[in-house]
């Protein structure tokens, strides 16, 4: 499928796996948008990108957002507001649980708020992550939310056609995302991947190959790809 002259917004587009994705979808020749909520800020690859900063929470600022620069061809929301709780269950507090779930008000949000702006064929794309099929001590919100994620995309496919949605479930992805979780990056990512099939960090370019073929194929709708190095493996 040719991309060429299509429009696109890519929520969480100014960094890590969403930026990737702005990258590979303006070196196809679509007219896209980096939305976040720092996007004035970010760089993005101008000029065939441009920047735009919502915050995909904000229910009247996206409606806003969609009103004034619809239509669109093609929408990826790759956003993950920062309130995630990691630890056991047990010492986990309910906001921190509950905040957790704020990833996936964002895109049903950017979901819900765009129909009238997406064209009849267009393609949406959301991201779940490995958690959601194999939850790690210390990921139980995380893991709950990639299942709720991906349980939307399989819900309202049936209802939105013809136009498709599907998700990318990342494995370990070297991203700002780590950074800002304090974390030691190297010696993290050889923990974290040690013992699976592909033993390292994936990179933002490998999910966005991804998202582009969800995007690029027409028969695919309701769908979860898994780029995780075979994180989910036994
Ligand atoms: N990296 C991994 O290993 C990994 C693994 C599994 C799943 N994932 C998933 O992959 C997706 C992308 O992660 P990443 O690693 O690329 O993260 P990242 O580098 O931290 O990028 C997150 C992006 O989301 C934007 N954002 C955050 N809150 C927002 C909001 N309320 N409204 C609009 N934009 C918002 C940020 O920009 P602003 O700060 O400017 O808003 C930023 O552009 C997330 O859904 C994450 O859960 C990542």
């Amino acid at each position: 499928m040719n991309l060429s002259g299509k429009r696109a917004v890519v929520f969480g587009g100014t960094s890590g796996i969403g930026l990737a994705i702005v990258e590979r979808l303006a070196a196809e020749g679509v007219e896209v948008i980096a939305a976040s909520r720092t996007a004035a800020k970010r760089k993005v690859p101008e000029p065939r990108a441009s920047r735009h900063s919502v915050d995909v929470l904000d229910r009247e600022a996206l409606a806003h957002f969609y009103e004034n620069h619809g239509p669109f061809d093609i929408m990826v929301n790759t956003a993950v507001p920062s309130g995630r709780a990691q630890g056991p269950f047990a010492e986990m507090t309910l906001d921190g649980f509950q905040s957790t779930f704020d990833k996936l008000w964002g895109y049903v949000n950017s979901v819900r708020l765009g129909l009238t702006s997406f064209n009849a064929h267009a393609s949406l794309v959301l991201v779940s992550g490995f958690p959601a099929r194999k939850c790690l001590p210390g990921s139980s919100a995380i893991s709950t939310v990639g299942n709720a994620i991906e349980g939307f995309v399989r819900a309202i496919a049936p209802e939105i056609s013809p136009r498709r949605i599907n998700a990318v479930s990342p494995g370990i992805i070297d991203t700002p995302l780590f950074a800002q979780e304090g974390m030691e990056r190297e010696q993290f990512f050889q923990q974290a991947t040690g013992t699976h099939p592909i033993p390292r960090a994936g990179t933002p370019a490998e999910v966005a190959q991804a998202v582009l073929f969800l995007i690029k194929n027409d028969f695919t709708t309701g769908s979860v790809v898994d780029v995780d190095g075979g994180a989910t493996l036994p």
